[in-house]
């Protein structure tokens, strides 16, 4: 018994209005009401039949500019989306067309003379009673009447729009593809030339379009988040979005899970651009959300081979660095398509390589899962066939051998490629350059000392500005725009102020020489390993790794930000060292890993600890290192990563938050930030942050929710590889929670009847953090005086994003949320918007 007196009576209220609706509905509807077509019925233009839920209709219809009719399925709330044709080539001259079911069991468009003009082509011995059904995802199914089992279904058949639900997919033994195909023009859906589906047969799974059979366009390999071909992913708020898996068929598919709130379908348009749609039910209209492909440099091998291509710049196309064009006159003149060959051969044994960041990797990588990059260039380097890898935290290492193709250069975001040169390209007269740029430099940091000095003293007249000032300007530096930053870091000299230094070598010796057996995991931006002092004090080692200079803004944040905090659940950082290229933080060492490792990992003796009682406390913990964060410290932070790898447990089991790299810093009166650079983690980030790149402290207070949830269920909050479209963590809670079944959702081996009242009400703390809008969502304060019970009486949370993926989306799909599941009804959140 959750709900609260007044609200049941609210839901008695909405409950017998709704089966009102209902009757009323059942009996205007009836004549119109049928979702089937059984053996014997005609269906007769202009007649048609609509789904249960009213979503789609199976009809005739004309395209624009002709009097053709065609059998399709469209929106019901929007008939000219039209999202599959029967007859697509077989056009009916006029309206005397007609659908039924043929002997043999067949869906059949008949035209005026009783002429089979399509069919479903099926083909079984015995079909006692076909049933023809629409359903509620759009999906048209034959099936026997009986049974459930279909034996055709036009999900599997598409034309040129991919539905939420339906799959696309490629089997890596046969080959055999399920693609979308566009139609022939604006007014003739007939097969036309551009397909597109998913390939994995050139590597990791990828998106691709075709024309004609060749390749047009690929979105880079499926990391199990994101494609990463595809920049603007990397910005997005993607979780729950898309799924690529497998099964052990050798099938490969992707599909988008159904979203009650954002109705999106991709379409391949006649000039073969796929685009993806999302459903403005305000303005009753198609908003594109992404078009593919976007720019010049999108064209598969736009550059030739050994070319690459920036949309930034003019050419577009250059050689990768180490190749020069094949044919230098047709290159100047803008024909690249015979591409790049090296100056200099390789040697083999003796070669470098050069780093290119960002880029859409080239075509055909070879995976190889691994958890570390250098691993990657010992492998490469070790194989004369190799000629460039790239790293990407989810897939691994990833090797190429003959060729590179269809490389870009992205603007800040994409992976970084390592092209194998020969070692010539890097040597002798390269180093009169160099010294010219050390002689620039120089010269500049000279002038910067002189200028720092004037400054200094200026300052230093002013007088008494006392601490404050410093820290407000760590504050100014990080709410500036964050290319400066990298910039203002990339010259050598890293300050870290009043920081403890350890050296190098004193850090190697600890660490067994960063052996692998004392890795811990990886943090923020580098491995973090297990060390042992001389004095046989235990310390963990953060260590940046050398090739990844986009850790350096986040190494330089935490220095500052951490250095300055102090609190019983934040980890403590005890010293810095910084030498040469590395760059390493040093911080008390935490026995019991992190909550990550205890709550997710397999069969971990350790979890049986984690009972209710300490995950409460664990739970509190947390909140009250957010607290200080949000309030208590002197800077007001924002976290920004919070997920349960970057919470520590300490001997006593204490949580410590940890991981400040992405942390922002907030000045007096500004209570939300925006930025165009979204990090955190998938899963974890609030819609707002994800979506629109803004943040606040109620971004922290949503991923402070999932951790909760979390904790309570010992699940991840996101499991991409399952084979079932289930329901996120998320959608669980919020599903039991709201069936007042919410101890089905505590981890089996510490649900208790005597704990449930408790962890029923954190549940419903988890889902109050999890809302959808900020201004829904508690700040953490509040969330700590529930979790106290300061606070008894709990508001009831509204449903949250994402929560069911196995519902239809609404005519207006952005603000209408489900009223009806399961058959069974239940109280809609009413969203005033
Ligand atoms: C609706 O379908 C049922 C079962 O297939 C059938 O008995 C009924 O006649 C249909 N009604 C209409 C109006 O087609
Ligand atoms: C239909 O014809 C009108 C008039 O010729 C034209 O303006 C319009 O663009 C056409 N529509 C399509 C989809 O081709
Ligand atoms: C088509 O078939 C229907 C029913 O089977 C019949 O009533 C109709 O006369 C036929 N039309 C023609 C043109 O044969
Ligand atoms: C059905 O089969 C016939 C003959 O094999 C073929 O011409 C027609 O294109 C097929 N129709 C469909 C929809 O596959
Ligand atoms: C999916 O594919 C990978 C590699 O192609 C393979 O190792 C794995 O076994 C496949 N999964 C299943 C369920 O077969
Ligand atoms: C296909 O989509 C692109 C991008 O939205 C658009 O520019 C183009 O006109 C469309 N083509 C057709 C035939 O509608
Ligand atoms: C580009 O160069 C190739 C080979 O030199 C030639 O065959 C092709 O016609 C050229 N393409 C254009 C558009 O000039
Ligand atoms: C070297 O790489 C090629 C292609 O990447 C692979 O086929 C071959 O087995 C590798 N050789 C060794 C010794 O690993």
């Amino acid at each position: 018994m959750h709900f609260p007196t007044m609200s049941h009576i609210i839901t008695q209220f909405f409950v017998h209005t709704s089966i009102l609706v209902l009757i009323l509905q059942s009996i205007v509807c009836l004549s119109l009401q049928n979702d089937t077509i059984s053996a014997g019925v005609i269906i007769r233009d202009p007649e048609s039949i609509i789904s249960a839920k009213k979503q789609y209709k199976l009809g005739f219809f004309s395209p624009p500019n002709t009097t053709n009719r065609y059998l399709g399925i469209f929106f019901a709330f929007s008939e000219e989306t039209v999202v599959w044709v029967a007859n697509r080539d077989t056009p009916l001259k006029d309206s005397s067309g007609a659908i039924t079911l043929s002997q043999d069991g067949n869906l059949v468009v008949l035209d005026g003379t009783n002429r089979t003009v399509w069919s479903t082509n099926f083909t079984t011995s015995s079909v006692v009673s076909p049933i023809v059904q629409i359903l509620d995802t759009g999906n048209l199914i034959l099936r026997e009447e009986a049974s459930r089992d279909t034996l055709w279904e036009s999900f599997l058949h598409p034309t040129d729009v991919n539905l939420p639900g339906m799959l696309l997919s490629q089997n890596v033994r046969t080959g055999k593809q399920v693609l979308v195909t566009a139609w022939k023009s604006a007014t003739d859906p007939g097969t036309g030339s551009f397909t597109g589906g998913l390939d994995a047969m050139r590597g990791p799974p990828q998106l691709v379009t075709y024309n004609e059979g060749r390749l047009l366009w690929r979105s880079g390999p499926w990391n199990g988040l994101i494609f990463v071909g595809i920049k603007e992913m990397f910005y997005a708020y993607l979780d729950m979005y898309f799924k690529v898996y497998n099964d052990s068929a050798g099938n490969f598919f992707y599909t988008r899970p159904q979203n009650d709130a954002l109705l999106t379908i991709a379409v391949i348009n006649s000039s073969g651009i796929a685009i993806r749609k999302v459903w403005n039910g305000v303005e009753k209209r198609w908003d594109i959300g992404g078009a593919y492909p976007e720019n010049e440099c999108d064209f598969y091998g736009k550059c030739g081979v050994f070319g690459s291509c920036n949309a930034l710049e003019l050419p577009i196309c250059s050689c990768l660095r180490g190749f020069e064009p094949v044919n230098e006159e047709e290159w100047g003149r803008g024909n690249w398509t015979n591409g790049c060959r090296r100056k200099n051969q390789l040697q083999c044994g003796e070669d470098g390589f050069e780093r290119m960041r960002h880029m859409k990797v080239p075509d055909f990588p070879m995976p190889l899962p691994s958890r570390i990059q250098d691993e990657c260039r010992t492998t490469c380097l070790g194989n004369c066939s190799c000629i460039a890898y790239a790293y990407d935290g989810n897939i691994g290492c990833m090797f190429w051998s003959d060729t590179l193709i269809d490389t870009q250069e992205f603007d800040g975001v994409g992976v970084d490629l390592y092209v194998r040169l020969s070692a010539s390209e890097f040597d002798s007269h390269k180093e009169r350059k160099l010294y010219i740029i050390i002689g620039v430099a120089v010269g500049f940091f000279c002038m910067s000392i002189v200028m720092f000095i004037a400054w200094w003293l200026i300052v230093k007249r002013k007088g008494n500005k006392a601490q404050d000032s410093s820290i407000l300007e760590a504050g100014q530096m990080f709410t500036t725009d964050s290319t400066a930053i990298v910039l203002k870091n990339e010259s050598k000299e890293v300050n870290i102020g009043d920081l403890p230094k350890f050296t190098f070598e004193m850090l190697a010796n600890a660490t067994n020489q960063f052996h692998l057996d004392n890795l811990l995991g990886r943090g923020g931006f580098g491995p973090v390993y297990k060390g042992v002092l001389a004095n046989e004090k235990e310390i963990a080692v953060k260590r940046l790794s050398a090739e990844s200079g986009q850790g350096m803004q986040e190494f330089m944040n935490e220095v500052i930000l951490i250095s300055k905090l102090q609190h019983k659940n934040l980890v403590k950082l005890l010293g810095g060292c910084v030498e040469k290229e590395e760059k390493i933080l040093i911080y008390e060492y935490m026995p019991n890993k992190s909550l990550d490792a205890c709550l997710f990992g397999p069969t971990n003796p350790t979890k049986k600890l984690l009972d209710w009682n300490m995950r409460y406390s664990i739970i509190e913990g947390i909140g009250r290192g957010i607290l200080y964060l949000h309030r208590d410290s002197r800077l007001r932070i924002i976290h920004r990563d919070l997920k349960p790898s970057n919470v520590l447990l300490d001997k006593d089991w204490n949580p410590k938050i940890s991981d400040f790299g992405m942390a922002r810093i907030f000045g007096g009166n500004e209570d939300h930030g925006s930025t165009a650079r979204v990090v955190g983690t998938y899963g974890y980030m609030a819609p707002e942050y994800g979506m629109e790149g803004r943040f606040s402290e109620k971004s922290d207070v949503y991923s402070f929710g999932v951790l909760i949830l979390e904790i309570i269920k010992g699940k991840k909050n996101t499991h991409y590889f399952n084979d079932e479209l289930s329901l996120s963590l998320i959608g669980c809670a919020w599903k039991m929670w709201n069936e007042s079944n919410g101890l089905s959702f505590v981890e089996e081996s510490i649900a208790s009847r005597e704990t449930e009242e408790e962890m029923v009400r954190c549940i419903q703390i988890g889902l109050l953090c999890v809302q959808e809008y900020p201004k829904d969502r508690p700040s953490i304060e509040i969330v700590l005086s529930m979790l106290s019970r300061d606070i008894v009486e709990l508001p009831l949370p509204k449903q949250p994003v994402f929560a069911e993926n196995g519902s239809t989306p609404g005519p207006n799909g952005s603000t209408q949320q489900n009223v009806y599941s399961n058959n069974e009804l239940t109280l809609s959140v009413l969203d005033g918007r």
